[in-house]
């Protein structure tokens, strides 16, 4: 069974917030922001919602794989904010979209999600729950920062990027198979507080409590190194299993957090720079959605040909870490 992307999309928010327009509100500069992450911009939510960012993303995965919403079978959408805590962003996007025959649900894990939805749906095509599926990430990171904290704010964005998998019956006669090749996926809980906004605390007849909300709080350091440490590891074992050689690899789209980590992996895979294609100048970091964006934007430039052989790896809170092959 061959399990193939068969449509993309994307949605940001129309405000772009320049690295300029945030030192006008805080003690901060585009020399140090770009100098520290390559990040130039970043779309900020105003009237835009997670859910109608990833419903338009899906909109346009859907047109693009030829599929009315109601064809939907599955929908897993990956997401650290969603609009509400229930119902769940994948049944508001099916809501939204109309996909009233899909069975729809969220998984969790921050700036890896799009690599875990996707390999959930993969492992839900393979086993033939269902013939296709729509995968999103989705984020309005903007909702959760502390703008008081020039270190975190300024990193991230908002946005949402879908796609659409259809399982295929494998030709016997195929030289390879297409579609995800391969997937490796990890996680280090007993890491977790590195990166971190905790939830609402206790709140009941039988307690006491006013603490604040809380916001994204982070050890940028602690992370920059699992990041370099972790992420060329995950790319060779995925590559490994889907039995090919790193050289091999046409493409590697990373999570786009940061361009000196995307720059550490390159050099530690012994690829050239020009095979890690970015986006982070225009959008910064927005977690889930951030490789779904890419690979939507690398697609709609020609950058992926038939055939071509591309890495999608994603790593962030929890810790989570995440990679996968696909053969276009
Ligand atoms: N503008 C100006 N100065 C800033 C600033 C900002 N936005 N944010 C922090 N600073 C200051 C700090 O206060 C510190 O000042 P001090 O030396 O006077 O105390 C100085 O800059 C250096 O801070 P530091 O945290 O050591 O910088 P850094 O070189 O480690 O870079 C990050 C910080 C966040 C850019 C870097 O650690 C990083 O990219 N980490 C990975 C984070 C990431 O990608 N997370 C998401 C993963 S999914």
């Amino acid at each position: 069974m061959n399990v193939r992307i068969v449509g993309t999309g994307s949605a940001v928010p129309k405000l772009r917030v320049t690295n300029d327009d945030l030192s006008r509100l805080m003690d901060t500069s585009d020399e140090w922001i770009k100098s520290r992450t390559g990040i130039e911009s970043r779309h900020l939510a105003v009237e835009e919602t997670t859910t109608g960012m990833a419903a338009e993303a899906a909109g346009k995965a859907l047109q693009e794989a030829g599929m009315t919403a109601e064809e939907l079978e599955l929908i897993v959408a990956a997401t650290a904010t969603p609009d509400r805590f229930l119902p769940n962003l994948a049944c508001e996007v099916q809501s939204a979209l109309g996909a009233k025959n899909a069975v729809a649900f969220d998984v969790s894990a921050a700036c890896s999600g799009f690599l875990f939805s996707m390999n959930t749906a993969d492992m839900y095509l393979k086993n033939g729950f269902c013939k296709n599926a729509l995968i999103i990430g989705a984020e309005t990171l903007s909702k959760i920062m502390d703008w008081n904290d020039r270190s975190t704010c300024v990193l991230f964005g908002d946005g949402a990027g879908a796609a659409v998998l259809r399982a295929e019956e494998t030709d016997s006669t195929e030289a390879q198979p297409e579609g995800i090749l391969s997937t490796v996926l990890g996680t280090d809980g007993a890491r977790g507080m590195v990166l971190r906004c905790d939830n609402r605390p206790v709140n009941n007849p039988y307690v006491q409590n006013d603490t604040a909300l809380s916001y994204v709080s982070m050890n940028g350091q602690e992370v920059y190194k699992f990041a370099v440490k972790t992420v060329p590891k995950v790319i060779e074992a995925a590559v490994e299993k889907a039995g090919l050689a790193v050289d091999k690899i046409d493409l590697f789209l990373l999570h786009q957090a940061n361009y000196r980590i995307i720059e550490a992996v390159a050099k530690r895979l012994h690829q050239p720079m020009e095979k890690f294609p970015t986006n982070l100048q225009e959008y910064g970091n927005i977690s889930a959605a951030s490789v779904p964006i890419l690979l939507d934007n690398v697609k709609n430039h020609g950058m992926i040909k038939k055939g071509g052989k591309i890495v999608l790896a994603g790593f962030g809170a929890g810790l989570t870490w995440g990679a996968s092959v696909l053969r276009w």
